[in-house]
């Protein structure tokens, strides 16, 4: 299948350059600057990210290029613009000041392919520090705006594009009438990357390297593992067993729920209810991390355990996706974000890991669960910590505390969907404090505990806004709680934005 390779210089947009990549029907790998693979039939065109290095800093990524420059169609956006320049002779300076923000092309070379329909007073958005002053023999001017003379620039003969600006992002108005012009137009795809097509070819692919023994992988109800396990089940069918364990953190009824959801599926499933033993060896633990230890350290003991009673098995199957993969690795000196899926696996189970998720984005795993034929309910719920209500419930988690939490977040969520609020949320949910308040019903006076209510709008978990509920909403709501759950008479609302407060309160 035709594939762009997306060389990382460490831009935060890199992921994104894939996305919309993706989104043309196009195959991409985002691969560290200088991982060029050698020999890759595949490949019918590279894309040079962003970075926040400067080319000329003593720390600058200046990977040698030579066997790609007049090999394939180049596009280099931003930083990967200044590398062309830099590496190409031409001339980049520090420009003085950061620019940064929108800006209007005014001039647009009515020959070059790569800006095919797009005018002058056409948007860009621009975020660097140095501009290309010079551009190299052999390149042409493509595009201005009133800022930046050399906003695009092309060698019509080595087929080189370079944009200071980003195309990637929505800000730039033809972004993506620009990537489509170098991807379709230039590099030639056939646009054959669909959901559709990922899972004709990974069933055929999973086949012919799963051919013996028995696949296990660890169910948690969440999108990733979902859809890994229906896409293994439609390649060796029972031969794949899920396990899923009830921790006693879950949400309320979620493990009958999604037990019965995953039999619906023709799912081959083992539901292991371990509550009493984690809610045992939490007793009296108040600390977050040592809460999440221990649930991290029994969850692989009883999930061993159990893959020891299936017979014959050889691979341990994971619903990694690519982000974990991407986000794991570092490219200019800073670890973003570790993640928990990745380099988790116990040697000493000696299997082989299979990862069926590995090359897709959040969004194309929902479109191929939904090729699967997977319920929507199950593929746009909100996410769900692993620990669960563990770092929900502030402090030490008795059985009766897990009650109530569970209660309180039930008529949140189904308060949310049946209002129409549930998908514009990103994700909602309910917290337990260490803390008794006084209140009144009817003539009682009550000492119960207080809950909040927290629900915000992201699109990566990164950061996050706290989102607004209407007023009548949370009325009926906090009516309806305070009412029902007993043991709880006051509910607050979290309004604090990620960073610098986090999601989770634990
Ligand atoms: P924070 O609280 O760091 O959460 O803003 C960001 C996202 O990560 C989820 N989260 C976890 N997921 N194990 C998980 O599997 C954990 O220990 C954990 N802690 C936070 C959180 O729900 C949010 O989606």
């Amino acid at each position: 299948m035709n594939k762009i390779i997306i060389l990382d210089f460490g831009s935060q947009t890199t992921q994104l350059i894939g996305r919309r990549v993706r989104e043309l029907g196009t195959f991409c790998e985002i691969l560290p600057y200088d991982s060029f693979p050698a020999e890759d039939p595949d490949v019918i065109g590279v894309i040079l990210s962003g970075s926040p290095l400067s080319v000329y800093a003593p720390d600058a990524l200046l990977p040698d290029l030579s066997g790609v420059f007049g090999r394939y169609p180049v596009l280099g956006i931003c930083y990967g613009a200044q590398l062309i320049s830099f590496l190409g002779g031409g001339k980049v300076e520090n420009s003085g000041t950061r620019e940064y923000g929108r800006a209007l092309l005014n001039y647009v070379a009515e020959d070059c392919p790569l800006l095919t329909g797009i005018e002058a007073g056409s948007q860009v958005w621009m975020s660097h520090g140095d501009s290309i002053t010079a551009l190299p023999s052999g390149f042409r001017l493509a595009a201005s705006t009133d800022s930046v003379r050399n906003a695009a620039f092309w060698n019509p003969d080595r087929r080189i594009w370079g944009v200071q600006f980003h195309p990637e992002v929505v800000h730039t108005a033809d972004g993506k009438r620009l990537l489509e012009n170098f991807v379709v137009g230039i590099c030639g795809s056939r646009r054959e990357w669909s959901s559709d097509s990922f899972v004709e070819t990974t069933v055929r692919e999973l086949q012919a390297t799963l051919e013996d023994g028995n696949v296990i992988l660890g169910l948690s109800g969440g999108v990733d593992s979902t859809v890994a396990a229906v896409l293994l089940n439609r390649a060796v069918g029972s031969r794949l067993t899920g396990i899923f364990v009830n921790h006693g953190l879950l949400r309320k009824n979620e493990f009958e729920d999604v037990l019965a959801d995953y039999r619906k599926l023709g799912l081959n499933v083992r539901g292991v209810d371990a509550s009493g033993l984690f809610l045992d060896a939490l007793k009296g633990v108040d600390n977050p991390e040592r809460k999440r230890k221990i649930i991290g350290r029994l969850f692989i003991e009883v999930f061993e355990a159990e893959a020891a009673k299936i017979p014959g098995v050889k691979y341990l199957a994971q619903g990694t996706i690519y982000p974990d993969r991407i986000e794991s690795r570092n490219i200019t000196g800073k670890v973003i974000k570790s993640h928990h899926n990745v380099g988790g696996l116990p040697e000493h189970l000696n299997l082989s890991l299979c990862e069926p998720l590995k090359w897709l984005f959040k969004d194309e795993v929902r479109s191929v669960g939904l090729s699967l034929g997977i319920p929507r309910h199950m593929l746009f719920r909100h996410p769900f910590p692993g620990p669960g209500l563990a770092v929900r419930i502030v402090g030490e988690i008795t059985p009766e505390k897990v009650r109530i939490l569970q209660d309180v977040d039930d008529i949140f969520i189904r308060s949310l969907r049946a209002e129409g609020l549930y998908d514009a949320i990103w994700q909602a949910g309910a917290i337990l404090l260490p803390v008794r308040t006084v209140g009144v019903m009817g003539d009682e006076r009550t000492y119960d505990y207080a809950v909040v209510l927290r629900a915000v709008t992201s699109s990566d978990a990164m950061t996050a806004d706290w989102a607004f509920l209407p007023e009548d909403f949370t009325r009926r709501l906090s009516n309806e709680i305070i009412n029902k759950v007993k043991g709880v008479n006051r509910v607050c609302y979290d309004i604090s934005s990620k960073p610098p407060s986090t999601i989770e309160w634990e």
